[in-house]
């Protein structure tokens, strides 16, 4: 027999059973020390595709690949021993139809050892949704503002304005919801419509510019530390790294130029002979 996985790890499973419950915690991370911090705190650490603007400064998610992804979900789930870690599938991994989104899925799950992965879209996804679960492959829905959909929305707009669209992004979490998603990530909606979708869809729905009445949370780790230079209205800040970032970068520039070395108080000695 095998040597039992850590007990401590929170499932795909036991974040479906959340619904209305205590609100649900999640930050995404990219990288090992950070999901190290995160993991006393978090329900679910999401390695999103967000990665690409974040890591990479692109100005969208699109040039993401599966292969930046499973590298940093590899680093994250090195880090974080209690969070569930869910993985974004990246734009062009799983379109094409079930199989593809099988084989993508499956290479992350066996490469990173993640508990989910995450992919955007609504109705049009149910059928791959379905497929994922019933081989195995717990799977967190994105409906309302999906990144990857950008140069079809037309830039990263706030979505479900008019009565029209917002009738198709509640269908489009109930779909997901029913073809067995065990959440639900909701980005970038009217308050109104987020609390619809919210008391109508049976899992639980974690918010991101999405209001108060969601079952959880997410937020961009850098964004709410003050790291990004570009951060969407909604978020609120929780820190100002750039700015402690720039004081000691240059605070050390300064002891460098002066030749106040920050080593020279541990110096290595040559062994006394
Ligand atoms: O990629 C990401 O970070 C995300 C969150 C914004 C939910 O999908």
């Amino acid at each position: 027999m095998s040597i039992k996985p850590d007990p401590q790890r929170i499932t795909a499973a036991d974040i479906g059973k959340r619904k209305g419950g205590t609100p649900i915690v999640a930050l995404t991370a990219y990288h090992a020390h950070t999901a190290a911090i995160l993991d006393r705190a978090v329900d679910f650490i999401l390695v999103g595709d967000s990665l690409g603007m974040v890591m990479h400064g692109f100005s969208t998610t699109i040039p993401v690949t599966l292969d930046m992804m499973i590298l940093q979900a590899q680093a994250v789930i090195r880090g974080a021993r209690r969070a569930l870690v869910v993985v974004d599938m990246p734009f062009g991994s799983y379109e094409e139809g079930p199989a593809q989104a099988f084989r993508s899925a499956a290479r992350v799950m066996k490469e990173t050892g993640c508990g989910a992965i995450k992919l955007e879209g609504g109705a049009r996804m149910a059928e791959t949704i379905r497929f994922l679960v019933e081989r195995g492959v717990p799977v967190m829905g994105h409906v309302g503002l999906t990144p990857q959909a950008v140069n079809v929305l037309g830039g990263f707009r706030v979505q479900g304005r008019d009565e029209a669209r917002a009738d198709a992004i509640v269908a489009d979490a109930k779909a997901v919801a029913e073809a067995g998603a065990f959440a639900m990530v909701l980005e970038g909606v009217v308050e109104p419509l987020a609390k619809r979708i919210t008391a109508e869809v049976p899992v639980p729905v974690i918010g991101i510019g999405a209001s108060a009445d969601c079952d959880g949370q997410i937020l961009v780790l850098e964004d709410m530390l003050g790291l990004s230079p570009d951060v969407p209205k909604f978020v609120r800040r929780y820190g100002s790294l750039a700015d402690h970032i720039a004081e000691a970068v240059d605070a050390y520039a300064a002891d460098v130029r002066e030749r106040r070395f920050p080593d020279a108080d541990h110096v290595y000695k040559p062994k006394a002979s």
